[in-house]
């Protein structure tokens, strides 16, 4: 998860980069059972892919990077493979914060935090506060998080509002009830990069992606590096965002 090197040099000549990158890290599982290995071992390579895709926004010069890296159906998971990612949770947030605060990355923690165990919150907390002044790269990582959970809090939290008068709920539009997700402070996702061949969105940013780009690939995570980065930008900057619109006319076509 720590870009251990950032090596500097030019960041590819596209015209459209995205500011925010949001990625379903998928395929750990099977790239472990084609090595006839256990799971685990796959999640371990997975986190080395999270080292290079952070790497390679810092030099890019992507700002924003959110990462689902635990959804709130993985705890029906076995317990050994629970008990398994627990522990890679913990050793990443030992070793990786010196490295990521060193390249000014702003770490955060997306999801309902508290069915976690105290020493990984603890940890998340710590890491939270010391990158919070970070403003290279905002890394979000998605953790007991689901899109469903993510509306339905917010919706609770606009009641509340509401409740203790601070909020006309007459008034309440898309607007409004947008500063009570997740993520409120961020562009939402331009780019969405699942990989591992599934082509589904998985309760992920249900709100957030309304009008991202999705890109799939069948390259399992833990095999994602620079070059199959760059095939997904290079797609990302071919696409043409309407967000609704018509698509812009020539300038003749506009002149007559
Ligand atoms: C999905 O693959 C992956 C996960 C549920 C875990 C993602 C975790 C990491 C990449 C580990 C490191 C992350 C951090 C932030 C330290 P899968 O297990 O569903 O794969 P499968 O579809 O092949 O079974």
């Amino acid at each position: 998860m720590t870009p251990r090197e950032v090596v500097s040099h030019p960041p590819p000549l596209r015209e459209s980069v995205p500011h925010h990158i949001a990625i379903v890290m998928d395929g750990n599982g099977r790239w472990a059972r084609r090595r006839a290995q256990p799971r685990s071992l796959g999640h371990r390579a997975g986190q080395k892919a999270v080292r290079a895709i952070v790497e390679y926004c810092l030099r890019n010069r992507i700002p924003v990077l959110t990462l689902f890296a635990f959804s709130s159906e993985n705890w029906k998971r076995p317990d050994a493979e629970v008990g398994a990612l627990m522990d890679l949770f913990l050793k990443a947030l030992d070793k990786e914060i010196d490295e990521l605060h060193k390249n000014e990355v702003r770490v955060c923690f997306i999801g309902e935090l508290s069915a976690f165990p105290d020493p990984i919150r603890t940890r998340m907390q710590v890491a939270t506060t010391r990158t919070a002044g970070n403003q290279r790269l905002a890394l979000n990582v998605c953790v007991n998080y689901g899109g469903r959970w993510d509306i339905a809090t917010a919706a609770r939290l606009a009641a509340e509002a509401a409740l203790r008068g601070e909020l006309d709920a007459a008034m309440l539009d898309e607007r409004t009830l947008a500063r009570y997700f997740c993520l409120a402070d961020l562009p939402p996702p331009d780019l969405l990069i699942r990989t591992g061949g599934e082509h589904r969105i998985s309760n992920f940013l249900l709100w957030q992606l309304a009008y991202a780009e999705l890109y799939f690939t069948d390259t399992l995570w833990p095999d994602m590096d620079a070059a199959q980065f760059d095939l997904a930008l290079d797609d990302y900057a071919r696409r043409e965002r309407r967000f609704g619109c018509v698509p812009a006319a020539p300038a003749a076509a506009r002149a007559g």
